[in-house]
């Protein structure tokens, strides 16, 4: 089954729960909630306060993906506000074993996310350890960018790994993704789809995941 979660960086931030419940309506299984702290990405957004705040409003699951620098130091505070999957970035981790080890501990579902430039190479001893890896399709720090094209193939590679060592690991994919390349990401094979702009920024967000959803489903039904 193929998973849409709206990224909320996208969303109006004076107006979140409004926005959060149209998403919701539209059928989106979980929110995207984006963590930049000005120093790994060149950007400020939110933090463990706002969380805290959204697990109050929805019962979406809720996606954490931590773009900061020794995100360790923040996991139990991630954890407690609310997360229920929790990406950490491969390049802001020189222990990534440990900072793995630890979330999952902890309860929640771990993911390890891959700027565009990073290589599957670097996951290599680790993979079988996380639920998720996240595909950055964009150079992560800001919502609205293009599409990456070269991540469909990275896709396509890391799926294959995952099934030559028989793995259950999910493909998540962030940046730039749409109508225009749902398709293909998850014929590559991407089951968790997050997509900010192309969802809150049409005049019709619900009715987007819902397009959304009628793209992807019938292949990732087919191909699982
Ligand atoms: C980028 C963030 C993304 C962003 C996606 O740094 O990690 O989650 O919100 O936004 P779009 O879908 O507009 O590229
Ligand atoms: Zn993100």
């Amino acid at each position: 089954m193929v998973q849409i979660a709206p990224s909320i960086l996208s969303a109006d931030f004076a107006n979140l729960a409004r926005d959060i419940d149209i998403v919701a309506r539209g059928g989106a299984h979980a929110l995207h909630v984006d963590v930049m702290d000005g120093h790994f990405v060149p950007n400020i957004s939110i933090g463990i306060p706002v969380v805290q705040a959204l697990k109050m409003t929805t019962r979406l699951p809720l996606d954490v993906h931590l773009m900061i620098e020794n995100p360790e130091r923040f996991v139990p505070d991630f954890v407690k506000a609310g997360a229920d999957l929790l990406a950490v970035h491969v390049e802001a981790c020189p222990h990534i074993h440990r900072v793995i080890t630890m979330i999952k501990s902890s309860g929640v579902k771990a993911g390890i996310a891959l700027n565009p430039g990073t290589p599957l190479g670097s996951l290599s001893e680790i993979l079988h350890m996380v639920n998720f890896v996240l595909i950055m399709s964009v150079n992560p720090g800001f919502g609205g960018q293009s599409f990456i094209p070269d991540s469909i193939d990275k896709i396509r590679r890391l799926s294959n790994v995952i099934h030559s060592r028989d793995l259950n690991v999910t493909i998540a994919v962030d940046g730039g993704v749409s109508e225009n390349n749902a398709a293909d990401l998850v014929t590559a094979g991407a089951r968790l789809l997050v997509a900010g702009s192309s969802i809150f920024k049409s005049s019709d967000p619900a009715e987007a995941v819902r397009r959304l959803i009628a793209i992807t489903h019938p292949i990732g039904s087919s191909h699982t």
